[in-house]
């Protein structure tokens, strides 16, 4: 029995997305309580405060979905040292209208992975900061600066031996902070 629905919000549209693939993995290191469900938004118009009065069908659809979650998982790619647009647009859209945005108070999580070693730390950076605008409680520690590298995916798509304790305990502590700020 699912407690726990999460909304899985990947910052990438691209079709062989690493961060959907990491996404994918590492909501099989959840307990049984926990629901993940990747939330699509590819679909969604580019954003124009004209259209808030009279918002998209797709719009509508991602505000119904973050609003029945208890939670936020972001697993997003860096574009050049930030969040990628797609990623920015969807927030923006479930943002408004003013006052009415599907975000406030959700309980949040950041991760991302790249090819660099950076691991998209400045874009999970980023994204804090517009995460702390919408006063989203944003699980602090640990961070998981994702670096892709052989070995992170193992031949079934799940998390790799070498990153699997780390990555367990980041998934531990979101359930945690899950648990501790739904409502
Ligand atoms: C427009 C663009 C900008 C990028 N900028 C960065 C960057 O700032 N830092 C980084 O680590 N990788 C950067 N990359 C490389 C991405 O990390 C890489 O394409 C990665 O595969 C994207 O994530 P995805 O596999 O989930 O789509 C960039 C890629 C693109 C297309």
């Amino acid at each position: 029995m699912h407690q726990y629905q999460i909304a899985v919000i990947v910052g990438s549209l691209r079709h062989d997305s690493f961060n959907r693939k990491l996404a994918n993995a590492i909501v099989k290191l959840a307990p049984a309580e926990f629901a993940f469900k990747q939330i699509p938004i590819g679909d969604l118009p580019l954003y124009n405060q004209d259209d808030d009065a009279h918002q998209a069908e797709s719009v509508m659809r991602l505000k119904a979905e973050i609003t029945a979650a208890q939670g936020i998982l972001f697993v997003t790619a860096e574009y050049n040292r930030s969040i990628p647009g797609v990623l920015k647009n969807a927030i923006d859209h479930a943002s408004r209208p003013y006052g009415q945005s599907a975000w406030t108070g959700k309980p949040a999580g950041v991760l991302g992975a790249s090819p660099d070693a950076s691991g998209t730390a400045m874009a999970q950076q980023h994204l804090r900061n517009v995460l702390a605008s919408l006063d989203m409680p944003t699980l602090g520690q640990p961070e998981a600066f994702i670096q892709v590298r052989d070995g992170l995916f193992d031949a079934a798509g799940d998390i790799g031996a070498g990153s699997k304790k780390r990555l367990q305990n980041w998934m531990d502590q979101y359930v945690a902070w899950v648990k501790k700020h739904a409502a």
